[in-house]
């Protein structure tokens, strides 16, 4: 009862703060950024196709119009009157009567919101959502997106970021879907279609291997084709094929020589030849190097760009047509793409008019992500769940659990709410979502005390006093920077260390937006991963730490127990960083303005298409927590496996004393022939079951996840051979197998 009184009061506070965002976005929203006369014109009749439109308004446009089109005019506020406050704009054509197309980057919520006034709902991480591979919960999740994306009156997002785990120490980790390519593709695809139901514009990032931040303008990544399109960019050819997103962006690195923006064997010949995508390839913001090489290859529109004389794709494209080493063929395609993308969307039949965002549905749906997603790793001796009724004392030490959850930084970075806008490469953000109250709430008769583990020495001791402990650990990251390793920073680690020979029922809780190193793993009674949690963080957690909500999620990547145990044990082109201490060279956050230059080196992905898990198991490196592994408070069994070339069946029991979700695995080695790391990801299903029962689960196996790709053949192709079948909870356990011949 009076947990639930306590819960109704936090509520009530939550409403009022929200209510008042609602009274700030109904400010912000009464000065819609664009007044235009309603379009009107032959392209207005529905019954026609998106392309047969498109065409129809590209034999109406001057040569000045589809140039305009083809470059933005800046990012956020940069333009003032055409500009929503979004990163980039794509300039519609106002005698025409078509809006501009406002860009919003979106990857966990929309961007900078605050700058205008406005709130936007801060989901967790992209990574919490691949780690509860649910589909259904990933399209929700972009819905979420989508809805207030047009809330704020823009008709595209920026991102769903597919780019592939194979860096843990990556910045960007937090906005990436994980190491497997068929869980991220899948993640992402799911994604992207709740965002487009909503008629707004889809785009899949950074197209392609921009996997780390670490010299991202200057870094080439050399990689063989087979291995391309069998683990990075089969991540983005399943998100793309599955999700038909209007916009692909290209990202800023090199591949094999040449620019991810300018280059023709991913722009042209995969991107749109192979795979078929129909709508424009935007550049990453400043992205672009070239005019004409850009346009011949593929590129279709440059982002932020700026005013004409000085964007690649303004007078300079202009030139380029006139001199004939653009075709105007091109340009013609170039704008078709986006006009296209926009009547396909609908956001031409139906613009976003501006509402104001609903927090509490977006809470909702934040708090539904956050419980799916947070991974229990640890449960030794069923420390968790809490027992509410019988608990005494808990100590909470550590990363502002007083108040707060950490948010990922950089261009995926919600603004809190109420607070002020977020700076690009400012301090890490901390949301309004407390620990400390949300297990108050849950144990209201127990002495629920904090303690901020600065010192560490002091931390024990309060720790020392209490039932039981728990210590919440972080590592902010952001786009533009990467970890120097996998360790967590500071102190942090001997506060764990402290507290848990302090009190030996610890509980650890990792706030990070990937892989972290845990060499204190084994002195602590349970951990759990909550990534980057989003609004509702803390009530999420505290359902899990007291058994309201049983953890059913699984890692979407592996924890290393440490660098050295990595494909390489320093990120490529690190060594040119300056070293702690030293003073910043101009560019990297905090240093003067001028550009920092890198000298140009190659990423050369020698472990090819070991990735993540598969590199550990070819290795046979032992991790610390293998890829799909993840505990739940009850238990279950396989068994019964059958298993073709096309489809597996098995039996799953739950042998626990509650109800749970199970995510089945199912992994395939291939025949020897093939070369192949041992083992890979091929299916799985979440499986909801009541403490006794069975259910039999069956699935189809899509034949181009148990396919190589053959270079000779420009194409897939499923051996001939031996494969064998494998079932189970997680990447290193497989209990069931079977061999199956084809
Ligand atoms: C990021 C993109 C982002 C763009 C616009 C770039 O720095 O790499 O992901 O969409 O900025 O903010």
């Amino acid at each position: 009862m009076a947990s639930s009184r306590l819960n109704q009061a936090r509520d009530r506070r939550f409403d009022l703060v929200a209510l008042l965002l609602g009274l700030m976005v109904a400010t912000a929203s009464a000065q819609p950024p664009q007044r235009q006369a309603a379009p009107k014109g032959p392209w207005m009749d529905k019954s026609l196709s998106p392309d047969q439109r498109a065409e129809m308004v590209v034999q109406e446009m001057t040569l000045d119009e589809k140039i305009s089109m083809l470059h933005g005019r800046g990012g956020f506020l940069a333009e003032g009157a055409i500009s929503n406050g979004g990163a980039g704009v794509i300039q519609g054509v106002p005698r025409l009567g078509l809006l501009p197309i406002q860009l919003a980057d979106s990857a966990v919520g929309v961007r900078a919101a605050a700058e205008r006034g406005r709130y936007s709902t801060l989901l967790p991480s992209t990574i919490a959502l691949a780690a509860a591979w649910d589909s259904n919960l990933a399209y929700e999740y972009g819905e979420l997106i989508g809805r207030e994306l047009r809330d704020q009156q823009y008709q595209a997002s920026l991102g769903a970021g597919v780019n592939l785990m194979r860096e843990p120490r990556n910045g960007r980790n937090f906005e990436y879907a994980g190491e497997d390519p068929i869980l991220a593709g899948k993640t992402v695809a799911q994604l992207v279609k709740g965002l487009q139901s909503q008629k707004v514009i889809g785009d899949i990032k950074h197209y392609a291997l921009n996997d780390q931040e670490t010299g991202r303008n200057i870094g080439d990544v050399k990689m063989s084709r087979r291995v391309m399109r069998q683990t990075d960019l089969l991540a983005f050819e399943i998100a793309i094929l599955e999700s038909q997103p209007g916009m692909v962006m290209c990202s800023y690195n090199k591949v094999n020589g040449d620019w991810a923006c300018e280059n023709d064997y991913l722009l042209n010949q995969l991107l749109k030849k192979t795979w078929g995508f129909k709508g424009a390839v935007i550049s990453d913001w400043n992205a672009t190097h070239t005019t004409a090489k850009a346009a011949l290859a593929g590129l279709d529109a440059e982002q932020p760009g700026g005013p004409s004389e000085r964007a690649r794709f303004g007078d300079a494209l202009k030139k380029a047509v006139d001199a004939g080493e653009v075709p105007m063929s091109r340009v013609d395609e170039m704008v078709h793409r986006i006009l296209r993308t926009a009547f396909a969307a609908g956001v031409v039949d139906d613009p976003p008019l501006g509402r104001v965002v609903d927090p509490f549905k977006g809470a909702a749906t934040a708090q539904r992500v956050a419980e799916q997603s947070s991974v229990l790793l640890k449960n030794a001796n069923s420390l968790l769940p809490l027992d509410a009724a019988r608990v005494k004392s808990i100590a909470i030490i550590g990363s502002k659990a007083d108040t707060s959850v950490l948010s990922g930084g950089g261009s995926a970075q919600v603004d809190p709410p109420g607070g002020g806008a977020s700076r690009f490469g400012g301090p890490a953000i901390w949301f309004p979502s407390s620990p400390l109250n949300a297990v108050r709430g849950k144990a209201p008769r127990a002495k629920v005390e904090y303690h901020d583990g600065v010192d560490v020495k002091a931390a024990a001791a309060f720790a020392k006093t209490s039932e039981i402990a728990i210590v919440f650990v972080n590592e902010p990251t952001t786009e533009g920077r990467d970890m120097p390793s996998l360790n967590l920073s500071g102190t942090q680690n001997e506060l764990v260390s402290a507290v848990a020979a302090a009190n030996p029922r610890t509980i650890v809780v990792l706030e990070t937006g990937g892989p972290a190193a845990m060499p204190w793993i084994d002195s602590v009674g349970a951990a759990i991963e909550i990534w980057y949690p989003g609004i509702r963080g803390a009530e999420a957690l505290a359902n899990i730490l007291f058994g309201d909500v049983n953890p059913q999620a699984k890692l979407p990547a592996t924890f290393a127990k440490s660098d050295a145990d990595l494909p390489h044990p320093a990120i490529f082109g690190f060594d040119q960083l300056p070293k702690p201490g030293a003073t910043p060279p101009p560019g990297t956050p905090g240093a003067p303005p001028q550009r920092f230059q890198m000298k140009p080196f190659d990423i050369d992905y020698t472990e090819g298409l070991k990735v993540g898990y598969k590199w550990f198991q070819a290795e046979n490196k032992q991790p610390l927590f293998a890829f799909g592994h993840g505990l739940s408070y009850t238990s279950f069994a396989y068994s019964d496996l059958t298993a073709t070339i096309d489809s597996v069946s098995f039996k799953v029991r739950n042998t626990g004393k509650r109800a749970g979700a199970e995510i089945a695995q199912v992994y395939a080695g291939l025949p020897a022939s093939a070369n192949e790391p041992p083992k890979r990801l091929v299916a799985w299903e979440k499986v909801l079951l009541s403490p006794g029962e069975v259910k039999t689960v069956t699935l189809k196996l899509d034949p181009k996840f148990l396919s190589i790709f053959n270079e000779d053949k420009d194409d897939w192709e499923l051996l001939s051979g031996d494969y064998r079948i494998f079932v189970g909870g997680a990447s290193d356990s497989t209990p069931l197998s079977a061999p199956v011949r084809r």
